[in-house]
């Protein structure tokens, strides 16, 4: 199960913690701390097309920045964990490497000179599937190299998805860009210890994880360094995060030092230096004080919402940009006599940047997109739906084994359940439940085929991640779609006898099985529920509910949050989306037959 749902969040607010801004005054600064407010484009119209140009904090983008074009713009992301666009679920959604090739063309389109780099994580922290993994982070990196990364760091999350394996799939296939930087990376096998150079051979010359990496943006050469901090490279020791348990650091402070020489006898002569730096952001104060030579730190971001502002420690600017690639950090340069101006936006990848066009005219306007493309239809080549991901056993099936006379049970599709509930099956039929699947099948577009894709499919069939649920529409074609079992379980069981009282409860395992009679037990009436909905989290606090009702509500909630979570569908709501989806108190008179109806 994911995490409880928790009844509507309020207002995202972006935390600010910038001390002496670059180019604006405290004042000002204290005004956009709390002026700050959810900058989503609001939902309805179509995508992109008359979404509005975000804004943070109500001003607009580049608000109050230099007339003149800036001499090199750095974009700044990270943590991305294999979020290569958001699901479509549920509007709107931040972030998506579609957009960001299409804001990062926004920018070029300006005369603005402009190369990216990446702190790394880019490949998914928990994948349901490890090759899948392995298919987000190669797009990934192609999308970057498309988009104009110059470096990407190497984060937890690569470590944990073996180096090796993920270098394989990208860096070693050939000599380009984005270069992977973490220059204090070594590795111990057998008590021997192998140089960086030496465990990670490159396809060409340089060695597939480098230390530094030097690339001209504009007029402007700009040296990057790339080091893993001291608390993830412990972390790599203690929790053993390498599966070929080989990977170590170099203590980073001789690398760093190692970094700062090179790139100051750099024959590209670096004017500015970017660290990528996979530590937090505490850490990468430490390193900014004792290496004051970086201009710019790229770290580990605290949580999901980035800061404003860049940190300010000393002259250099710690950045981090938060979770998912729903935000990026843009970095300009304006050259002055003695080094240089910085600029710091902080930019959400909002609708507005979504390719405009037809599929076909968005498909060659942006070049994420045929990557994207072609990440679906190996998916759906490579990855069996009904073979390739994990399955557990429904908590039902483990009950029902624990009888006295064992019951396996399986799913057997709506269809089955239709003879002796015709009503509620009449209900369901008139709900977006009973086509769900034709939402991936066609709704979704960038990429299309995601009713092969293990990890949309999940939500919008039955059974997907339990024994015996849903495979692939040859096999299971009964259980396509969001079924009666997608909420009871597999019913097998109580299809073959009906009046089984101890199958029952196995139906609705939300219900208390304490309570005194837990099939009387039912949610309240539609006026309840439509009073509850107009009510603020507050007010609703305030109502007095019996408590097995309120148990019973937080139950059904949580079981509907399996699907409907934070992630995919934030706007849920149990009081106002359940008398969607009701179909209580429909039995015939005499109550439901207990074998299927001759016709
Ligand atoms: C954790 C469960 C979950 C996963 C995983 C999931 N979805 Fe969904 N999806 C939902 C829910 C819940 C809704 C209904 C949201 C609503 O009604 O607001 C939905 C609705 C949709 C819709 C219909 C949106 C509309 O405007 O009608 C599309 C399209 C969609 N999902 C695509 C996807 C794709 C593509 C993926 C995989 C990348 C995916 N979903 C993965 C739960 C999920
Ligand atoms: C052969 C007829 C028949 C079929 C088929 C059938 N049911 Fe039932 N169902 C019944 C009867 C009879 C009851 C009432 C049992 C009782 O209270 O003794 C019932 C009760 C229920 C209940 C209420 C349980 C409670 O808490 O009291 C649920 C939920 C339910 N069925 C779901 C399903 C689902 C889901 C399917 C398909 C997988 C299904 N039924 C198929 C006859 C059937
Ligand atoms: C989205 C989840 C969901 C789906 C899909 C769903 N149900 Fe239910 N069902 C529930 C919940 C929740 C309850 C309990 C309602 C209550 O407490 O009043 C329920 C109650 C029932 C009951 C008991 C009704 C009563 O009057 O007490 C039956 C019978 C039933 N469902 C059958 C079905 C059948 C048959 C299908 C498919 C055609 C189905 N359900 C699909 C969630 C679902
Ligand atoms: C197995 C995953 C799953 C579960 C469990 C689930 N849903 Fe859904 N729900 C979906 C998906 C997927 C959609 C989107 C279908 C589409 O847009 O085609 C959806 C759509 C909906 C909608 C919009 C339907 C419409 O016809 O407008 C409502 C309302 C809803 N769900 C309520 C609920 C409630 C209430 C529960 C719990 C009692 C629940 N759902 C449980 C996956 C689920």
């Amino acid at each position: 199960m994911t995490e409880p749902l928790a009844p509507p969040t309020a207002n995202r607010l972006y935390s600010w913690r910038g001390v002496g801004l670059v180019g604006l005054c405290a004042s000002l600064l204290a005004f956009i701390h709390f002026a700050t407010e959810p900058t989503t484009s609001s939902a309805a119209d179509t995508p992109g097309s008359k979404a509005k140009e975000p804004t943070i904090g109500g001003f607009p983008l580049f608000n109050q920045w230099p007339k003149q074009n800036p001499d090199a713009v750095l974009v700044l992301t990270g943590q991305t964990f294999g979020f290569l666009q958001p699901c479509g679920c549920s509007r709107p959604q931040v972030g998506g490497l579609e957009r960001r090739g299409m804001f990062i063309e926004s920018l070029k389109a300006k005369g603005w000179p402009v190369a990216a780099i990446d702190l790394g994580d880019i490949y998914p922290e928990k994948p349901a599937n490890r090759d899948q993994g392995m298919m987000r982070y190669v797009t990934t990196l192609h999308a970057m190299r498309e988009m104009g990364y110059v470096a990407v760091g190497m984060g937890k999350t690569e470590i944990e998805g073996d180096i090796l394996r993920l270098l394989s799939g990208y860096a070693l296939q050939k000599q380009q860009r984005p270069f992977t930087l973490a220059g204090n990376a070594q590795a111990v096998v057998d008590g021997k210890v192998f140089k960086r150079e030496d465990y990670f051979p490159g396809p060409g010359k340089r060695s597939s994880v480098e230390l530094i990496e030097v690339a001209k943006i504009g007029k402007i050469p700009v040296g990057v360094a790339g080091v893993v901090g001291k608390s993830l490279a412990d972390a790599v020791k203690t929790k053993k995060l390498d599966p070929a348990g080989a990977l170590d650091f170099v203590p980073e402070a001789n690398t760093l030092k190692q970094a700062v020489d090179e790139l100051a006898k750099h024959p590209m002569k670096p004017q500015i230096q970017v660290l990528i730096y996979q530590g937090t952001s505490k850490e990468a104060a430490a390193v900014a004080k004792a290496w004051p030579q970086f201009h710019i730190i790229l770290c580990q971001a605290d949580g999901d919402l980035p800061p404003m502002m860049p940190q300010k420690a000393g002259n250099t600017l710690i950045v981090h940009v938060g979770h998912r690639g729903q935000h990026v950090g843009v970095l300009a340069a304006y050259k002055k006599q003695d080094g240089f101006d910085f600029r710091y936006q902080l930019v959400p990848m909002e609708e507005f940047y979504i390719t405009p066009g037809t599929e076909e005219e968005a498909r060659k306007k942006n070049k994420v997109l045929p990557l994207l493309e072609e990440y679906a239809v190996g998916v759906k080549k490579d990855i069996r739906l009904g073979k390739d991901y994990p399955r557990t056993p429904h908590l039902a099936q483990i009950n029902a084994l624990g009888f006295k006379q064992p019951v396996q049970l399986t799913y057997v599709g709506s269809d089955a359940c239709k003879a002796c509930h015709k009503a509620e099956h009449d209900a369901w039929g008139k709900t977006l439940h009973s086509h769900a699947m034709e939402a991936l099948e066609k709704k979704a577009t960038r990429p299309t085929l995601r009713q092969y894709d293990g990890e949309c499919v999940r939500c919008h069939s039955v059974g997907f991640e339990h024994t015996r649920g849903y495979e692939d529409e040859k096999l299971t074609p009964h259980l396509k779609h969001v079924g009666c079992e997608s909420c009871h379980g597999p019913g097998s069981g109580h299809v073959a006898k009906p009046k089984d009282k101890s199958l029952l409860p196995l139906l609705s395992l939300w219900k208390n099985p304490a309570a005194k009679n837990p099939a009387t037990e039912k949610l309240p009436d539609v006026a309840f529920m439509a009073k509850m909905a107009k009510l603020t989290e507050f007010e609703r606090g305030k109502e007095k509910v019996p408590a097995e009702i309120s148990r019973l509500i937080t139950a059904t909630w949580n079981m509907c949050g399996k699907c409907h979570d934070h992630e995919n569908d934030p706007h849920f709501d149990l009081y106002k989306y359940w008398p969607k989806v009701r179909h209580t108190g429909l039995a015939p008179p005499g109550g439901w037959p207990a074998v299927v109806p001759k016709k």
